[in-house]
């Protein structure tokens, strides 16, 4: 049988190659997007987040404030990086503190998670983005394990508390998670933005002009002094109280944290996010981020920029981290949801336009 000049006979083995070939193209699609298999993907991490909140707003930190400042480099970084940021004496930082709950209304006292995400923009043009919680390290080596310890650690129903078979399922699974969890039971929480310390958790790299290579992880240790609530402080503090006093402290004077660098010694876990190294290794002050000015967070300096922690300068480079590349993918989804809602007109409390909740 012919169709035009093609004999569909002759033609058959071609035409049954090219369509196995569109079949497996379309299942790799359905896979990698979630259509297809039980694959965690960045839905799957973002399915579960709260709709009782207005258009435009982050998916999770959605309760935050902008902040300006500068980033002044003591040149330690520059032996180890050819970074812009590390040359240069003064860096524009712009940023947003956070907390770590999901709602833009949540209260302050609702979390122990307090957060700092940063941009610093080099003369050149060249950009580091960061998002930085106060905790030094990721519970469990990789994404679907956060997950699996969502669900774990989630009450029972029934009882109010974890179903123990669970936990200990989970912990057989992902045994790293439990110093994590350990620290988490009593980790005091902090009750000011001030004194708290930003890690990165993540590892980078540093390469220098002559091709060295140089495995590190940063954070931001304040110069204010740590200070925490009491469980009576905490059950009384207002809404919108370490917002408040953030603002407050600025009135006086400008707040500073130094960036950290711990340099990684030869066969430190590079790739696992739940590992910190040992307190040993050698640390350098890359400088010192002055915070100048706090405003809300409708405006679009911080509204508008997604944090992306794998957006780094010439100089630096990123680590095989699994978590680290999830997030990327995780914050890209939140962003573009976001920015849509933001672009056609749905937003309003996320954009300034006061309406009732
Ligand atoms: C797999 C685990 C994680 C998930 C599912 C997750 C999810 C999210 C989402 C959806 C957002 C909103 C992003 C946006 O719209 O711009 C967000 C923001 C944020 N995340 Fe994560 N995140 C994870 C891990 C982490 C880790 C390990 C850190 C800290 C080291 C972190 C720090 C932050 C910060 C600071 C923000 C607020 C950023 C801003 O102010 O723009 N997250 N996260």
């Amino acid at each position: 049988m012919k169709i035009g000049d093609i004999d569909l006979k002759r033609s058959w083995p071609a035409l049954a190659g090219i369509g196995a070939i569109i079949a497996v193209l379309a299942a790799a699609f359905a896979w990698t997007s979630g259509l297809l298999g039980q694959r965690v993907t960045n839905m799957t991490f973002l399915e579960d987040t709260q709709h009782d909140f207005p258009a435009g707003y982050r998916r999770a930190h959605g309760k935050g404030m902008c902040f300006e400042g500068v980033f002044r480099s003591s040149g330690e970084a520059a032996k180890y990086s050819h970074a812009s940021v590390f040359a240069q004496p003064e860096t524009r930082a712009i940023g947003r503190f956070s907390i770590g709950s999901m709602s833009p209304y949540a209260a302050d006292n609702s979390t122990s998670t307090v957060s700092m995400a940063m941009m610093l923009t080099a003369d050149n043009g060249q950009q580091w983005r960061m998002k930085m919680n106060n905790e030094p390290y990721f519970p469990t080596r990789d994404a679907p394990g956060f997950l699996e310890m969502m669900k774990a650690t989630a009450p029972d129903p029934s009882t109010g508390n974890p179903n123990p078979q669970q936990l200990a399922a989970f912990l057989a699974e992902y045994p790293e998670a439990r110093k994590y969890m350990e620290a988490d039971a009593v980790k005091p929480w902090a009750s000011s933005f001030a004194g708290a310390t930003y890690y990165a958790i993540h590892a980078y790299y540093l390469l220098a002009e002559d091709g060295r290579r140089q495995a590190m992880r940063w954070w931001l240790r304040p110069h204010a002094a740590f200070t925490a609530w009491s469980d009576e402080e905490r059950a009384g503090a207002s809404h919108d109280a370490l917002f408040k006093e953030v603002g407050q402290r600025l009135t006086k004077a400008p707040l500073q944290w130094d960036i950290v660098m711990q340099l990684a010694a030869p066969g430190d876990p590079v790739d696992d996010p739940s590992q910190p190294w040992p307190e040993t290794r050698q640390q350098v002050v890359a400088g010192t981020l002055e915070v100048q000015r706090v405003f809300d967070q409708t405006d679009g300096v911080c509204r508008d920029v997604n944090f992306d922690p794998t957006l780094i300068p010439a100089g630096m480079a990123l680590s095989n981290d699994p978590v680290l590349a999830t997030r990327a993918g995780i914050y890209a989804h939140s962003y573009n949801s976001r920015l849509h809602e933001i672009g056609y007109g749905k937003a309003t409390d996320a954009v300034g336009k006061k309406t009732a909740q």
